[in-house]
């Protein structure tokens, strides 16, 4: 074995090796605990403010089990954790600043190898990036999906609620049954159990190959999501005794993989934004109609919401990500590395489906279409998508009028005025929730339909905007317009009535109007007011890349290594 980067601390000599030591030993541990063995952190994002990762503690506990049993040293420490559901006014705002907390935390510290306990879906993105950045041997483990909700005999989960607000909108559904539903949607421990961003971060993850087989389903209450964390504790020792980095797995054809294993779960588009800023922070070149090519050939297998019926504890049942891959082994590259040592192809034989209701085949699957559409036209220069799984194919060659909300306030004073100008033809278009706009891209895409059309019972419409759309969400969404109106798209330019274009066929998003006209209206526009003059916010908006590169900081990009030259005292 190498050298241990950890004994640049614990193997020193004089003043500095005893600080070093010294103040570990506070501890109760005996020198021989940690010098010498490979130190693997457990970056845990544990939080009660973020309820999905809430039971990490229990989790972290399984994984220094293993780590010990392995002959190495653990040390958890804690990183910003980022919830999905209190954190104003997005969590996505956070993601970066959350990767850069895990990457000097984990460059700064005595550690050899690292095990990333994610869950809630940013705390996946923000510490795999902040890790990439460093390098060092990395293993994932996820929390696991909540047990499927039960609501008057009725399966939910998180699609549902949009449906429920829907509902409770048009009166049908009471305050106490809406309470009911809120009661029995998460039952367990655990993230959104759906497909949504949480579950798609999850497969992603293992998709690229830098978790354990399994890791996606496991329900978090189960007995077996310890069990993959012992045995990820144990995995990580021998990953730092062979030297293996996350850049040894992290390849361009690693994350071709992961696109089309997105395509066959039907996964979150918020995938494409987080994998594109991940692979920037790995030197991997990757574009945003890699997300369209490499999934055009694989169709939806897996029958989950929001895309399909079932929940993560079925796809668990039916034999997990493992039996997805299975089913798609032919489109993927199988000769990848994985981090147990095995290549994805070892990994997945003898996986077939156990249910093929849950996961089906390709020759007979769920639905045809799949994955994600990258959109070009004058009203996204640099692209957007739309996941058609999720969408009405009625609705995928359309031409309608605009209503235009100028920002979210707008929207929420107009949308449910019976006097507002528009019918189920109406192209919706909200503007300014982009990353610099809103700012942090939060997921309000999906916006809600007029209360008068809801009530004629149309259940859908081509809504556009540069903002995201929760994972869980469904609909004939244009989203991650970029770029974005506040950073000068042509978005911003759109007007009550102007005509927009939706040919899903053609990859083709225009606004139909002349360029003398959007000239002409550009000089009109008032520059925004710089809305920040300190702080965090005011980082985020000067550095921010937009949506299509995967809206990291511009200053993040690529990595620095692990190396630390210099010592503290
Ligand atoms: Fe945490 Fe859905 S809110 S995963
Ligand atoms: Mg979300």
């Amino acid at each position: 074995m190498k050298k241990l980067r950890s004994s640049d601390w614990f193997g020193r000599s004089g003043k500095d090796g005893f600080i070093y030591r010294a103040w570990m030993k506070n501890q109760g541990i005996p020198s021989d605990s940690f010098r010498g063995k490979p130190v693997i952190g457990i970056c845990n994002t544990w939080s009660e403010l973020t309820p999905c990762n809430a039971h990490f503690r229990e989790l972290a506990e399984s994984v220094r089990r293993g780590v010990l049993e392995a002959g190495g040293f653990p040390v958890e420490f804690p990183v910003m954790s980022l919830g999905e559901t209190l954190m104003k006014p997005t969590a996505m705002l956070f993601r970066n600043l959350a990767s850069m907390d895990v990457e000097e935390s984990i460059r700064a510290n005595p550690l050899d190898g690292v095990i990333l306990l994610c869950g809630c879906d940013k705390t996946t993105p923000s510490l795999v990036m902040g890790a990439c950045s460093v390098n060092l041997p990395t293993i994932v483990v996820s929390g696991g999906p909540m047990l499927t909700g039960k609501y008057r005999g009725r399966d939910i989960g998180t699609s549902d609620l949009w449906r429920f607000s829907e509902d409770a909108r048009q009166g049908l559904m009471t305050e106490e049954e809406l309470n009911l539903a809120e009661s029995g949607m998460c039952r367990s421990r655990g993230h959104c159990a759906v497909m949504g961003t949480a579950s798609s971060m999850a497969a992603m993850v293992e998709a690229l190959g830098i978790t354990l087989p399994g890791n996606a389903a496991i329900p978090a209450a189960d007995a077996n999501r310890k069990v993959l964390a012992q045995l990820s504790g144990r995995r990580i020792v021998d990953l730092v005794r062979e030297g293996v980095k996350l850049s040894d797995v992290l390849t361009r054809r690693a994350f071709e993989n992961a696109i089309r294993v997105n395509a066959a779960i039907g996964g979150s588009t918020n995938f494409a934004i987080h994998l594109m800023a991940i692979a920037g922070r790995m030197g991997v070149e990757l574009e945003l109609e890699d997300f369209d090519r490499y999934s055009r050939d694989v169709p939806l297998v897996a029958n989950l919401q929001p895309s399909g019926k079932y929940f993560m504890e079925d796809l668990y049942y039916a034999g997990g990500l493992p039996a997805v891959m299975h089913s798609i082994e032919a489109s993927l590259h199988t000769d990848v590395l994985t981090v147990n040592g095995r290549t994805m192809g070892e990994n997945i034989t003898g996986c077939e489906s156990l249910n093929g209701t849950v996961i089906s085949t390709v020759e007979d699957p769920f639905n045809p279409i799949s994955g994600m559409v990258v959109l070009r036209g004058n009203l996204c220069a640099d692209g957007a998508v739309l996941k058609p799984s999720a969408a009405t194919p009625a609705l995928m060659q359309h031409t309608g009028r605009a209503v235009v909300f100028e920002d979210i306030e707008d929207y929420r004073l107009k949308i449910d005025d019976p006097e507002l100008d528009v019918d189920e033809r109406s192209v919706l278009v909200l503007k300014n929730v982009g990353p610099k706009g809103y700012p942090g891209m939060p997921e309000v895409g999906n916006m809600g339909i007029p209360k008068k059309l809801l009530e004629r019972g149309v259940t859908d419409m081509v809504r556009i905007s540069d903002g995201r759309m929760s994972g869980t969400g469904f609909g004939t969404v244009v989203l991650h317009v970029s770029p974005e109106a506040a950073a000068g798209g042509t978005l911003g330019l759109v007007a009550d009535g102007d005509l927009i274009r939706l040919d899903v066929a053609g990859r083709r998003l225009e606004l139909l109007v002349g360029a003398d006209e959007l000239e002409r209206r550009r000089g009109l526009l008032v520059p925004a007011e710089d809305r920040f003059s300190r702080g965090y916010a005011k980082l985020y908006v000067e550095h921010v890349e937009q949506a299509h590169l995967g809206a990291d900081f511009d200053f993040l990009k690529g990595g620095s290594g692990s190396e630390v030259s210099r010592d503290s005292h």
